[in-house]
């Protein structure tokens, strides 16, 4: 067994590890009370203070304008795919959701909105296996349409828009359940950002939902109570028995982000990481990126070997040698290296030295 044991997993991933040791340290005793977090009431004065400082210090960090609600809600980022027709499809003359097919998750957030509402894919990768991001231009985007939905980093493929579209009127909605906080992004841009939290923000099972305030109360009339945004938003997130524990630990991820320098020291962090992964793939034609350069994600970095055969022996060695969970996607294939907030410089060196090991010793 190797000594340290990097965690590349796509999600759920790795927390920071002052977090990991922030909740042991109050797991049985949270803030002297004698009872821990997780025992105590959703609608307690301890528990409020805690949802409520996750919301300030998101806003904080992200500088996120007055007029977005943030909003925590169950059923992972998927749960979302089918609660965004329902709050949203009214808000266009056409009652018509538009996508863009970048991947995986974003073709499923699209089949999901089918089920409540007229949608229409307005760009799509599929036909080159989602390799690269697809060019949406003003005049695709039909004024009339209720929302455009986009998938901002497409976590099995590794590409990610680095210039999101202009959607002129149309609210542009982005799933980034793989980046969130990873990187700057003006908010105000979107009418709704949500994402999973199992990537950059804490466990699995939730999602965060930023919504701008005027696009609140529109839901169609038979939208499920926990599926309604206006009624979590009234109800601060707690309509009913929330995770209390998720919410906690965002609250801790979040505060472990400000103590790295915020936002921007921590996408300079990963960008660092990100380009010497990058160059380790582009030397030579051993390893081959999946992801069009110019679309590369610097959260998910997929690449492929010469062979299915070098690739099962890399995933293999790599493991015994502490590099954890680092197979592909099975849509994509390969290799598949998640280096998101927490993962530090030195696991990204520690895959490098590896793969030129192995290229070496074959
Ligand atoms: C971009 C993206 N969207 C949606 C999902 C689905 O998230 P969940 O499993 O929380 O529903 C994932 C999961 O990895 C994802 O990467």
């Amino acid at each position: 067994m190797a000594d340290t044991v990097y965690n590349f997993g796509a999600g759920p991933a790795m927390l920071p590890p002052p977090v990991m040791e922030k909740i042991q340290q109050e797991w049985l005793n949270f803030q002297g009370m004698g009872v821990s977090l997780i025992e105590i009431s959703h609608r307690s004065k301890e528990f409020v203070a805690v949802l409520e400082e996750a919301q300030r210090l998101f806003r904080e960090l992200t500088g996120l304008p007055e007029n977005y609600r943030i909003l925590f809600v169950h059923g992972g980022a998927r749960m979302q795919f089918s609660a965004l027709p329902l709050n949203f499809a009214d808000c266009g003359s056409a009652k018509k959701c538009l996508y863009v097919d970048s991947g995986n998750f974003a073709k499923l957030a699209a089949t999901e909105a089918q089920i409540f509402s007229s949608t229409e894919i307005i760009a799509s990768s599929a036909e080159d296996n989602y390799s690269y991001i697809p060019t949406v231009t003003p005049d695709m985007v039909d004024q009339r349409g209720s929302y455009l939905h986009i998938t901002s980093n497409n976590t099995i493929y590794g590409t990610r828009w680095n210039d999101f579209p202009e959607t002129g009127n149309v609210p542009l909605i982005a799933d980034m359940t793989s980046e969130l906080l990873s990187r700057q992004i003006d908010y105000s841009k979107f009418g709704v950002v949500y994402a999973g939290l199992q990537k950059n923000l804490g466990p699995s099972g939730m999602a965060m939902v930023i919504v701008r305030e005027d696009l609140l109360g529109h839901h169609v009339e038979q939208t499920p109570t926990l599926l309604n945004y206006t009624q979590c938003d009234k109800d601060n997130s707690l309509t009913n028995t929330t995770n209390t524990f998720a919410i906690y630990v965002i609250k801790l991820v979040l505060e472990w982000l400000k103590e790295q320098g915020g936002i921007v020291a921590i996408e300079q962090r990963n960008e660092a990481k990100a380009a010497l992964l990058y160059q380790a793939i582009d030397q030579g034609d051993f390893y081959r990126g999946i992801a069009n350069v110019a679309d590369r994600s610097i959260m998910n970095v997929s690449f492929r070997l010469p062979s299915e055969e070098l690739e099962a022996s890399f995933l293999q060695q790599a493991e015994k040698n502490g590099l954890y969970a680092l197979k592909g996607h099975r849509n994509a294939g390969g290799v598949r290296a998640s280096i998101y907030n927490p993962m530090p410089l030195s696991g990204v060196e520690k895959l490098v030295n590896f793969m030129e090991e192995f290229k070496v010793n074959i």
